[in-house]
C-alpha cells in the first residue's frame, strides 16, 4: 500500500485550514510586519474533478497553489492525499508526491529554458524519474505526449521562443502531464493568451482530463474563464474563503456578495446572465492589516455594524458553504 493509492470515500487532496504568513520587512525604521497571505482555506478535491480557485489578484491564490504543489511550507494547516498527511512523507515519498501533483505556470516562458529544445524539456522529467526507461522509449514517451496536447512532431527540435503563446502553454502541459499525475494545479493558465487562444486551450485541458484521469486546481482572476472547466468553484477574499460551491449553482445564483460583484464586473460574461449587482468597487484591502469583522464589509452594499466586528465563519446554506453573516436575507 502506498500513499498515492486511493481509498474509497476519501478525497484525491484535502486541504485543512492551510495557512501562509510571510514576515516581512518595510523598511529601515519601520517594525517587520506578518503578510497573512493565505489564512485558513479548506477544500477536497476528487479524482478527475476540477477545483477553480477565483478572487481578485493579491488573495491568496498563488501562495495555496505554492503550498498544494510544496514549492513551499505552510505556516499551519494540514494538506492530505488519500487521507495521509503530506507534512509526514519520508523524502522519497515527497519526490513522488511531486511528480503526483504537478503545477503549470501563467507565463509558460518564464518556465521553459529558452536554451532547450521542446524535446529535450519534455524529456528531463522522465530521465529525472523513470530511469528504468531507456533513451528510445523516453523519446517515444515524449513524442507520444507531445501529439497528446497537438503538438506536431517536428517541434520537437525547436527552442520555446520559436513558439506562440498558446503553444508555449501546450509545451508546459506536455511537461506537467508526462508522467501522468493526478492532480495539476494550474496558476492562471490561460491569463497571458488571446481569447481565441484562452477557449483553445480550456477545450485541450478539458479533453486531456478526459483521457488521463486528471484532477485540476485551476486558478483564475476572472470567473468567466472558469465556468465551463470546473465543477466547484472557490471564491476567495484575502486569504480565506467566501464561497464554494458547485459552479452551476454558483453561476446562476452567487451568494456571498464578493461573489455577485465579481459576477456583475466580469467582463466577458453575456450581459443576459450576468447577475445583477452592485459591481466591485474599491480596492482590495492590504492582507498585512485586513479590516476586522468580515474583510469584504467595507466594500459591501448588505455590511452592518455585526459585520464590521465578527468574522463571518464558512457555514452550509443552500448546497453550498458561505462566510457572510446575512446570507440567509439576502439569498
Ligand atoms: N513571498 C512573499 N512575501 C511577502 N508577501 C507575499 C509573498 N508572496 C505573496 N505575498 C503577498 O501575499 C498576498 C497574496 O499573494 P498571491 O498569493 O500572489 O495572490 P494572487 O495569486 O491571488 O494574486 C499578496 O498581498 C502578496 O503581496
Ligand atoms: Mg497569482
Amino acid at each position: 500500500m502506498s500513499f498515492l493509492d486511493t481509498k474509497p470515500g476519501v478525497p484525491l487532496l484535502e486541504s485543512d485550514n492551510l495557512v501562509r504568513h510571510y514576515d516581512v520587512n518595510r523598511g529601515f525604521g519601520k517594525p517587520g510586519a506578518t503578510v497573512k497571505a493565505l489564512d485558513g482555506v479548506s477544500f477536497t478535491l476528487e479524482a478527475k474533478k476540477t477545483l477553480a480557485v477565483v478572487g481578485e489578484s493579491g488573495c491568496g491564490k498563488s501562495t495555496l497553489g505554492r503550498q498544494l504543489t510544496l514549492i513551499e511550507k505552510p505556516s499551519a494547516g494540514e494538506l492530505k492525499i488519500n487521507g495521509n498527511t503530506v507534512g509526514n512523507l519520508s523524502d522519497k515519498e515527497a519526490k513522488l508526491f511531486r511528480r503526483t501533483v504537478q503545477m503549470i505556470f501563467q507565463n509558460p516562458y518564464g518556465s521553459l529554458n529558452p536554451r532547450k529544445k521542446v524535446g529535450q524539456i519534455l524529456a528531463e522529467p522522465v530521465l529525472l524519474n523513470m530511469d528504468h526507461l531507456g533513451r528510445k522509449e523516453r523519446e517515444e514517451r515524449v513524442r507520444e505526449t507531445m501529439a497528446k496536447v497537438g503538438l506536431r512532431p517536428e517541434f520537437f527540435q525547436r527552442y520555446p521562443h520559436m513558439f506562440s503563446g498558446g503553444q508555449r502553454q501546450r509545451i508546459a502541459i506536455a511537461r506537467a502531464l508526462i508522467l501522468e499525475p493526478k492532480v495539476i494545479v494550474a496558476d492562471e493558465p490561460v491569463s497571458a493568451l488571446d481569447v481565441s487562444v484562452q477557449a483553445q486551450v480550456l477545450n485541450l485541458m478539458m479533453d486531456l482530463q478526459e483521457e488521463m484521469n486528471v484532477a485540476y486546481v485551476f486558478i483564475s482572476h476572472d470567473l468567466s474563464v472558469v465556468r465551463h472547466i470546473a465543477d466547484d468553484v472557490m471564491v476567495m477574499y484575502l486569504g480565506r474563503v467566501a464561497e464554494k460551491g458547485p459552479t452551476e449553482e454558483i453561476f446562476a445564483k452567487p451568494l456571498h456578495p464578493y461573489t455577485r460583484a465579481l459576477l456583475a464586473s466580469a467582463p466577458k460574461i453575456d450581459p443576459a446572465h450576468r447577475v445583477k449587482a452592485e459591481p466591485l468597487t474599491g480596492e482590495l484591502p492590504s492582507p498585512i492589516n485586513p479590516p476586522s469583522g468580515c474583510a469584504f464589509h467595507k466594500r459591501c452594499p448588505f455590511a452592518t455594524e455585526e459585520c464590521a466586528k465578527v468574522r463571518p465563519e464558512l457555514r452550509s446554506f443552500e448546497g453550498r458553504e458561505v462566510a457572510c453573516h446575512r446570507v440567509e436575507e439576502i439569498a
